[in-house]
């Protein structure tokens, strides 16, 4: 990746004559069955650009409650778009159903709440990178299809849908107007993520781009590391999801009840240490001095594997966790409920 990086062919991206970004973007359009295709330098950027492209200030749009684009960016949509979000409480994996979808399409009958946009999250990385199979999405966009709304998705992670599912990422792609998804992440680029759709809609988010200043000049340098990525990126994802599931079993033999491995679909690990009495932050920092990086998301630790982490790296951070557990003065007991 980084001799593919040193060697690219480059231009000037602002003036779309960037061959190495023009390559990649050509790739992804043939890749996902669509038009065309904007390579950009984050998922973020993706989703706000689609969000500006199909809603206008004062509207809605529809998401799962703890997604992405509801959670995280919503100040940007906020900021860059004008718009506010009607969030919907997913189940148990945070997936939303068509039915739901529906209801929040219903029409106002005075015209107030009006939905110009509904985001789906593919994995959906707070419900523990749950995957969505295609029929679902396809039954939730015949619902949009209906109401005339389009439909976006958030597939920063959608290969790891993909190897699970068995769907092609063309089927994705296939059942919304518009889809993202990342390069960084699992594929394993340093950077970059792929907005895919109609040619007027990339025409469109290629002058957003610019507007919102992303016309990154010599782009070839990183989408050479992309186009390595997507080639090799997708057929060894589901060795990350072997070695999420080992580290899953292993931390809930070391401490009980915090995590069920069988929930775990992907790349992605949620504990619950608190079930257990103990503090995450304080977990967090023990695991940290151990060499073992992990986030808090959502109350509870956030584990990742990726194309850096091998089993050695899994037998290191399941040894690292025994010793952090071993070391925790006892947990706090549990509060008697009357
Ligand atoms: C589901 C999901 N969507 C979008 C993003 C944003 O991607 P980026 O960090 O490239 O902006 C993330 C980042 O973690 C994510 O998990």
């Amino acid at each position: 990746m980084r001799r593919a990086m040193a060697e690219a062919e480059v231009g000037d991206d602002w003036y779309g004559d960037d061959p190495t970004v023009n390559r990649l973007q050509d790739r992804v359009a043939e890749l996902t069955g669509r038009e065309a295709a904007a390579y950009l330098p984050t998922g973020t950027m993706c989703t706000q650009i689609a969000v500006h492209a199909f809603s206008r200030p004062g509207r809605f749009v529809v998401c799962e409650a703890t997604s992405h684009v509801g959670g995280t960016e919503v100040t940007s949509s906020a900021v860059l778009s004008g718009v506010a979000f009607h969030r919907l409480s997913g189940d148990s994996r945070a997936m939303l159903n068509a039915g739901q979808v529906a209801s929040a399409l219903a029409p106002d009958p005075y015209d107030v709440d009006v939905v110009d946009l509904v985001c789906l999250e593919n994995t959906h990385q707070v419900g523990g990178g749950t995957a969505m199979p295609v029929e679902d999405v396809r039954a939730i966009h015949k619902v949009c299809a209906d109401r005339g709304v389009p439909l976006y998705l958030d597939g920063a992670r959608i290969f790891n849908a993909c190897a699970v599912t068995g769907a092609d990422v063309a089927d994705y792609a296939g059942e919304v107007e518009a889809m993202m998804f990342c390069l960084s992440k699992g594929l394993g680029a340093p950077i970059g993520s792929v907005l895919v759709g109609d040619h007027e809609f990339i025409r469109e988010a290629r002058r957003l781009k610019i507007l919102f200043g992303g016309a990154w000049r010599q782009a070839g340098i990183m989408a050479a590391a992309g186009l390595v990525a997507l080639a090799e990126g997708p057929r060894r994802l589901h060795e990350d999801h072997e070695r999420a599931r080992r580290l899953a079993s292993g931390v809930a033999e070391i401490l009980p009840g915090t995590i069920d491995p069988d929930a775990v679909e992907t790349n992605m690990l949620f504990v619950d240490v608190m079930r257990a009495g103990h503090d995450v932050l304080n977990i967090r920092e023990r695991l940290a001095a151990e060499g073992v990086l992990v986030t808090m998301v959502a109350g509870k630790i956030r584990m990742l594997t990726h194309v850096d982490i091998g089993d050695e790296e899994i037998d290191a951070a399941l040894a690292a966790w025994r010793r952090v557990v071993d070391a925790l003065p006892p947990a706090a007991p549990e509060e008697e409920t009357a």
